[in-house]
């Protein structure tokens, strides 16, 4: 196959960041994707929908020139979100809330201490029919790196999901075969978004030959096996799995540090990446569905009209992409050849 034209796709799950980093990532997604669910972790992070607003006003500012790009807003969940805040979310068009556990991520030290004290407001939002977007990595001090998706699953993800089958849960960029497991197993009110490193990594490209800060994400790269697990499932077609490339960027000088951050700058490759699988895969077949459909379908909204077109054609991810103050940042996949490109940006 030389060319595969797919509906547009929507990425349902990125962190755009804010200020000037927006004239950068809001056109880099806006070139492939119709819609995306955007992360609320800014310093300090959104918290209720005045917020949302005004951050939405701020990427819709930053679309290039005739986009209809279409940036979807979440919550960020803390101690002190109440159920006011949900029903105002709701009808402010905030599209989702998202919970981080203290601690899990960049930019989660404001996040949820004890899960159950938010169970009213989990309630609410299955009243209103936001879905739930769940970071899921416990962030005991304790517990090894590579369980805390797993522990996760047990400790809160069955609790949440049993004591709210009308909720929409979404299992964000998992990492394990018990996430895969989970999210098949669970109701139809269960769904999860898989990134490309994911698909295309393992633990071995993290730290074989030398670390590479570059590929370092959380949830952390597994061993290949859950890698495998993932591959095996989007490969099904199971409408329970869709496209969120969790596309996080960081200056070059905070991944490459002594003490590097997380997060994967995937904008600018990821459709072609995620394409480079599913042919690895033979599941060509399957792309749209991942791609353009089940996220629209589990979201409740319209599928996209528009359709996009990649070619067989070989191209090198740049080595850096450079902000308009000088900062450089390393794209993921910086340097490799992919075999997949985009034919025609949707903003040129
Ligand atoms: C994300 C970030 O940089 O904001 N980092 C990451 O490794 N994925 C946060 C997140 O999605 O967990
Ligand atoms: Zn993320």
């Amino acid at each position: 196959m030389q060319r595969l034209t797919l509906r547009t796709p929507d990425d349902w799950h990125l962190h755009f960041r804010d200020g000037d980093m927006l004239s950068e990532t809001v056109p880099a997604t806006a070139r492939c994707f119709a819609r995306a669910i955007v992360m609320p972790n800014l310093v300090p992070p959104v918290t209720n929908a005045q917020e949302a607003l005004a951050y939405k006003s701020r990427i819709e500012a930053a679309r290039p020139a005739g986009s209809q790009f279409q940036p979807l807003m979440t919550l960020y969940l803390t101690n002190e979100t109440t159920v006011e805040d949900i029903r105002k979310a709701k009808s402010a068009g905030v599209t989702a809330c998202k919970l981080y556990p203290a601690g899990a991520t960049t930019n989660s030290d404001a996040a949820v201490k004890g899960i159950t004290s938010l169970y009213p407001v989990f309630a609410e939002m299955a009243e209103q029919g936001m879905p739930l977007l769940i970071h899921g990595e416990v962030t005991e001090s304790h517990i090894d790196i590579f369980d805390r998706e797993k522990v996760f699953i047990d400790t809160h993800l069955i609790p949440i999901v049993n004591a709210f089958p009308q909720l929409k849960v979404v299992f964000e960029h998992i990492t394990t075969a018990d996430a895969a497991q989970f999210v098949t197993d669970a109701s139809q009110n269960v769904a999860a978004t898989i990134t490309p490193q994911h698909l295309l990594l393992n633990r071995n490209d993290l730290l074989v030959g030398g670390v590479r800060p570059h590929n370092y994400c959380l949830p952390v790269l597994k061993r290949n096996t859950h890698q495998q697990a993932l591959r095996e499932a989007v490969a099904t077609g199971s409408a329970k799995f869709f496209l969120g490339t969790d596309s996080a960027p960081h200056p070059r000088h905070k991944k490459e540090n002594a003490c590097g951050c997380a997060g994967c700058y995937s904008a600018w490759s990821a459709i072609e990446l995620y394409a480079e699988v599913f042919e690895q895969l033979d599941a060509l077949d399957k792309f749209e569905g991942f791609a353009s459909e089940h996220g629209a379908d589990f979201y409740e909204l319209p599928r996209n009209e528009g359709t996009i077109n990649l070619i067989r054609e070989q191209w090198r991810v740049p080595d850096t992409v450079t902000l308009p103050d000088g900062t450089a940042m390393v794209p993921f996949f910086a340097g490799h050849t992919l075999n997949w490109k985009l034919e025609k940006s949707l903003v040129e």
